[in-house]
């Protein structure tokens, strides 16, 4: 069989290194710098990325964004109703408006699952579907529960996390979580309420 170098025409570019294997000789041929340099540089390159996109050194990273955007599109939304009240009629009103509840589910999403479940059906926190609950006897009592907290801090405030706006959109939803049927309920605590009051006609 012949192989290259075989030939007696054949002349190396480069010269052999002296180990063979099997027959199997190797040329001396580096890897070329301009390789190693786009290495190094790649390396720098994820590195900065690192920092500026996982570790938001200069609030660069998804979240940072995400919150940037969330608050722009808040300004957006909340500018054209003012200052939501929240009383009962208010936070009853909101139930109503699908893009306020769209907004607070993503808000219930983030913060409020790890303790009242996806569905509000209830883990270390309780069942916010069903019709008994501990500290809410009117809708306006969940505003009261989000904003100042409940049971010494089980139900931790989230008067700080959130703006007086978002926990009255907040409110609203977790009172229309109220007779959904959550994929797994934790049983009733607390007393049952009255249901909350019929939509006031427009
Ligand atoms: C660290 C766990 C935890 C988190 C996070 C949490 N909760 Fe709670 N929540 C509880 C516990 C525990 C209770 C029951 C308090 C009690 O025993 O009085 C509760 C009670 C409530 C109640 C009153 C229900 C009732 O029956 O009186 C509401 C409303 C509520 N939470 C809403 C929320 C919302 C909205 C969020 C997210 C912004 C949230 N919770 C996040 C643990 C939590």
């Amino acid at each position: 069989m012949n192989r290259i170098g075989d030939s007696p025409d054949f002349v190396p570019s480069d010269p052999l290194t002296d180990h063979e294997y099997d027959g199997i000789r190797e040329f001396d041929n580096p890897t070329p710098g301009w390789w190693y340099a786009f290495f190094g540089a790649t390396v720098v390159f994820s590195f900065c990325y690192l920092l500026l996109f996982h570790f938001s050194v200069a609030g660069w990273t998804s979240e940072d964004t995400w919150a940037d955007d969330q608050r722009a599109e808040f300004k957006r939304v909340f500018g054209a109703v003012g200052q939501l009240k929240p009383d009962d009629d208010t936070i009853r009103a909101q139930m109503d408006n699908p893009q306020f509840m769209t907004i607070a589910k993503a808000t219930f999403l983030g913060n409020c699952t790890a303790c009242h479940g996806r569905d509000g059906g209830g883990l270390v926190g309780v069942n916010l579907c069903d019709d008994n609950y501990k500290n809410v006897k009117h809708i306006s009592d969940i505003y009261k529960v989000i904003t100042e907290g409940a049971n010494g801090g089980a139900m931790p405030s989230w008067k700080r996390a959130f703006s007086d706006n978002e926990r009255v959109i907040l409110a609203s939803y977790v009172a229309s979580l109220r007779g959904t049927k959550p994929s797994a309920g934790k049983g009733p605590e607390g007393d049952p309420i009255a249901p909350w009051p019929a939509a006031k006609p427009k």
